[in-house]
């Protein structure tokens, strides 16, 4: 049998309790969707895994906010999430969950070997207990002040505005989610990863690994820079894998720990249906790993899971985990609580049949280096302007005059033939998609750099339509004499058309299999005429042929592949985001109001306006901003976490509300001598709180 080279490709396990919206396609499934599909277009042995997380406090949470079982909600959101993947032709080999027994067979055995080999670390600590609730408050059970940034809705595991991980004793304030109650400390005991000391080991892996997208990277290297600390892998919950010792009776894993084991898992079930053998995908050192996800995940796949692979060692470990970042929507993250998104299914059910639209879009827009910004009117322009008026022109010109002028048969060899050479615009246009376009959408497609490849994916079709345009058979063909040897040339300039569209909807396809679908049955040709090899040339990547269309071959009648976006269907977009955004609004979830201070406490807060003179990034932190302010009797270096927010162009010479009495403290290494106010939803977006006009620098605000 041929010796193909092996992929074992992951997409995050999203947690089964919520449907999924553009955020997640264009974070974390699409590309890797793109990613497989070409692998497989180039004859790579892939394996595709994917499912559900359905363990976990954000799962029990949904379960008592609707007031059903844990298994009632991963059961209604698995199937809903399973089916919008398929609708939009995310192509995974298996969709699991990890509610099934082979994953909870398979966590508890991965957990056992590292038992038996001695990597735990079994410590009784204090953990935060409800007294009310009467139960240990792991995760997102609990929430506080986040020690790093100062957010203060950080959950009791992670800090989703700075990206810390936290263990639920580091937060300040804290409160149980549960009943709002102030927690205690009450001893338990957990089995913990050292994560501190296989730190070299860690370090020693990531530096192995060459091809790290710099956002990941500079996540993975700060975690490192703080040094790693020993996390613990089981939680006192009844929801979740059981852990498999005999002192461990009402403990289940850490949902981060039985999570990524999925992966293995799904690809166990898999390889049963398919009388497959799943250990080359997971221990075969020649077998190619890549974890898909979002930015949030990305320490979990880069250190913790890769520490429990080779904790246990018998395992390959990730080649490359490349995460991107957020996608918002028109202006504001896209919020669940909020109802501030676009629903697949819903998108589904207004779009009928345009997948590809949004694949198109998500592609072109793609959150890969920084967070990026989905709009409607964005995405009709990028339908109109480009799917509908440069791909979909070119394709129906075609067909539409090789219909009028040759009833859709080809009367001649195709250009390129032996009998046919190519003219010479022709051979320009060919060598420049054999030389410069194919190898290059090739390697930025390996290199996860889609936005690139979609870009000289639509060059491609660029080039057709202009040399369409420069022939003019519209001018030229002769209808009163069909014998006419003009009608031979433009019968030829047609069927060079008709194989650089076939060219285009090859390689397109793992954009945009829907379109590519589309267009083979428009063109009448089989979904394996045209692959793309592997050559040993410098180019490395070439058609296996370029002209399946020749003499006597049959298209179809012309049909649109692609429509206009209308005005009225995107204003009804943005109307009906505004109005379901309002729906929710009563569901907004506010801070609890703090304990009762007195008129002397409030009065301790000296507060002044303060006038923003200069404002700079800070050197060493991305999200912090270092300001000169103000305050009228004096001015001060402020380091605000603010970063995300505001430009520091915009900043100079606003006015500002500053708490001026707040003990120095440095931040990243710069002392901050004083606090500017901020507003914050409970989404976590920022904004300054300034007098209504301008106002006296240093009044007092009280
Ligand atoms: O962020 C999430 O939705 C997690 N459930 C992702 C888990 S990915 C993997 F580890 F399973
Ligand atoms: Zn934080």
């Amino acid at each position: 049998m041929e010796n193909k080279e092996r992929y074992t490709v992951t997409a995050a396990l999203i947690y089964a309790n919520g449907p999924i919206h553009i955020g997640h396609l264009a974070g974390c499934y699409l590309p890797a969707d793109i990613y497989v599909r070409f692998l497989r277009k180039l004859g790579k042995d892939v394996v595709f895994v994917s499912g559900t997380d359905e363990h976990g406090v954000p799962i029990t949470l949904k379960a008592k906010k609707e007031g059903i079982s844990p298994q009632e909600v991963v059961d209604k959101y698995y199937t809903i999430i399973k089916k919008s993947f398929y609708d939009f032709g995310i192509n995974f080999d298996v969709y699991s969950r990890t509610t099934k027994p082979i994953h909870h067979k398979t966590a508890q055995e991965f957990f056992l070997t590292l038992y038996n080999k001695g990597v735990f670390e079994e410590k009784v600590t204090e953990q935060y207990y409800d007294p009310v609730a009467h139960q240990f408050l792991a995760d997102r059970y609990i929430t506080g002040t986040c020690p790093k940034c100062g957010y203060e809705q950080a959950y009791g595991d992670q800090c989703e505005k700075c990206g810390a991980s936290l263990s639920p004793t580091e937060l300040i304030n804290p409160v149980s989610t549960l009943t709002g109650e102030k927690p205690v400390l009450k001893e338990t005991k957990n089995w913990f990863l050292p994560l501190d000391k296989m730190q070299p080991e860690i370090e020693k892996f990531i530096d192995s690994r060459k091809g790290w997208k710099p956002n990941v990277y500079g996540q993975c290297k700060s975690w490192l820079n703080q040094g790693l600390q020993p996390r613990a892998m089981t939680r006192d919950l009844d929801w979740g894998v059981k852990v498999p010792l005999k002192d461990a009776e009402g403990k289940v894993m850490y949902v981060w720990f039985d999570a990524p084991i999925g992966y293995i898992s799904a690809t166990k079930e898999w390889a049963q249906q398919n009388n497959k053998n799943w250990e080359p995908y997971w221990k075969d050192e020649n077998t190619h790993l890549i974890h898909f996800i979002g930015k949030d995940n990305i320490v979990f796949h880069c250190i913790i899971f890769p520490a429990m692979l080779m904790a246990h060692g018998d395992y390959i470990l990730p080649e490359n985990v490349p995460a991107n970042e957020f996608l918002n929507l028109e202006g504001n993250k896209i919020s669940t609580s909020r109802n501030w998104a676009v629903w697949l299914h819903e998108y589904l059910e207004e779009f009928p049949d345009k997948q590809d639209e949004l694949r198109y879009v998500l592609t072109a827009i793609a959150p890969e280096t920084k967070d990026s910004e989905f709009t409607w009117k964005d995405y009709q322009a990028r339908v109109n302007n480009e799917l509908v008026a440069i791909l979909g022109n070119f394709i129906n010109r075609v067909v539409v005059l090789t219909n009028k002028y040759f009833k859709g048969e080809i009367p001649v060899d195709a250009p390129g033939s032996e009998h046919n050479p190519f003219t010479a615009a022709q051979e320009v246009v060919q060598e420049k998609i054999n030389f410069e376009y194919l190898p290059k959408i090739a390697q930025n497609i390996l290199q996860y750099k889609f936005r690139e490849a979609l870009q000289d994916i639509m060059n491609i079709a660029r080039e057709g339509n202009k040399y369409l345009t420069d022939c003019e058979p519209w001018k030229r063909f002769d209808k009163k004499n069909p014998e006419s040897a003009v009608n031979d040339e433009v019968a030829s300039e047609l069927t060079f058309c008709l194989n650089i569209i076939v060219q285009i909807a090859t390689i397109a396809e793992p954009v945009l299999p829907f379109t590519a679908e589309k267009i083979r049955n428009l063109l009448n040709i089989d979904e394996n005429t045209v692959q793309i090899i592997e050559t040993d040339k410098p180019e490395k990547y070439a058609f296996s042929t370029i002209i399946p269309i020749t003499k006597n071959h049959t298209i179809n009648k012309p049909q649109l592949i692609f429509e206009k976006i209308t005005d009225e269907m995107v204003e009804q977009q943005i109307a009906k985001l505004h109005t379901a955004n309002q729906d929710n609004q009563s569901e907004e979830t506010y801070e609890p109001i703090k304990p009762e201070a007195t008129f002397d406490d409030f009065m301790k807060m000296d507060i002044r306006i303060g006038k923003i003179l200069e404002a700079e990034k800070h050197p060493n932190a991305d999200k912090l901003l270092v300001l000169k302010v103000d305050i009228g009797s004096e001015q001060r270096t402020i380091v605000s976490g603010i970063a995300q927010y505001y430009k520091p162009e915009e900043l100079v010479n606003k006015q500002v509300t500053v708490l001026v009495n707040l003990a120095p403290r440095k931040l990243r290494g710069i002392e901050s001598q004083g606090m500017i106010l901020m507003a914050e939803d409970s989404e976590g977006n920022l904004a300054m709180i300034n007098p209504e006009s301008d106002f006296q620098t240093g009044a007092t605000v009280r």
